[in-house]
């Protein structure tokens, strides 16, 4: 696996969330710094494994801070700018709190005028979030908007987490929230 930037960065974020700061504790102890050096046997070299060493934080704490990614680098012996500037790179990293259950509606042109709008606007109401990239007060949803997720023929498609579903209409959003509560 490569550990710099590619195409895969996937879609970009329309909205950011807010600051958070929080002391770090660290995260490679125990159980994880042993799957971590297991991970480690994998790879040609310990930066190679960056991604995946990124992808154990974010599991483990549920985003990635400026702490976690200081911790990343001196682990795997690379600069936190140089962590940064992939963690900035793949929207798959959250730099911020999210929900439990982490939302994003396709709104480009082919799905919004489809009516992304409105499952955008459903999913607001119905999360309890009210705005974008705001986590609701229970802590379950965090609802996004983001580009061309490359499936226009089935408007509207929303990722939650890593699943995706298609054809997301405002009378399906309850459906939806149901199977991820
Ligand atoms: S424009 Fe929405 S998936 Fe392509």
């Amino acid at each position: 696996m490569s550990h710099g930037p590619s195409a895969t960065g996937g879609a970009a974020l329309k909205t950011g969330g807010h600051g958070h700061h929080e002391k770090h504790v660290p995260v490679f102890v125990g159980e994880t710094e042993k799957r971590l050096q297991e991970l480690l046997t994998r790879y040609p070299t310990k930066q190679a494994a960056l991604l995946p060493a990124l992808w154990m934080l974010q599991e483990a704490r549920g985003w990635v801070s400026e702490e976690g990614m200081a911790e990343v680098a001196t682990v795997l012996g690379l600069t936190p700018a140089y962590v940064k500037g992939v963690v900035t790179f793949y929207t798959m990293y959250h730099q911020h709190p999210v929900g439990k259950h982490f939302i994003q509606v396709c709104t480009t042109s082919p799905c919004h005028v489809c009516g992304a709008e409105d499952v955008v606007k459903a999913f607001l109401e119905q999360t309890g979030c009210g705005e974008l990239g705001v986590t609701s007060a229970d802590g379950k949803y965090t609802v996004i908007e983001v580009e061309c997720l490359g499936a226009c023929g089935f408007a509207t498609p929303v990722m939650v987490n890593s699943d995706f579903l298609e054809s997301i209409t405002p009378a399906t959003v309850a459906d939806v929230l149901k199977r991820y509560g």
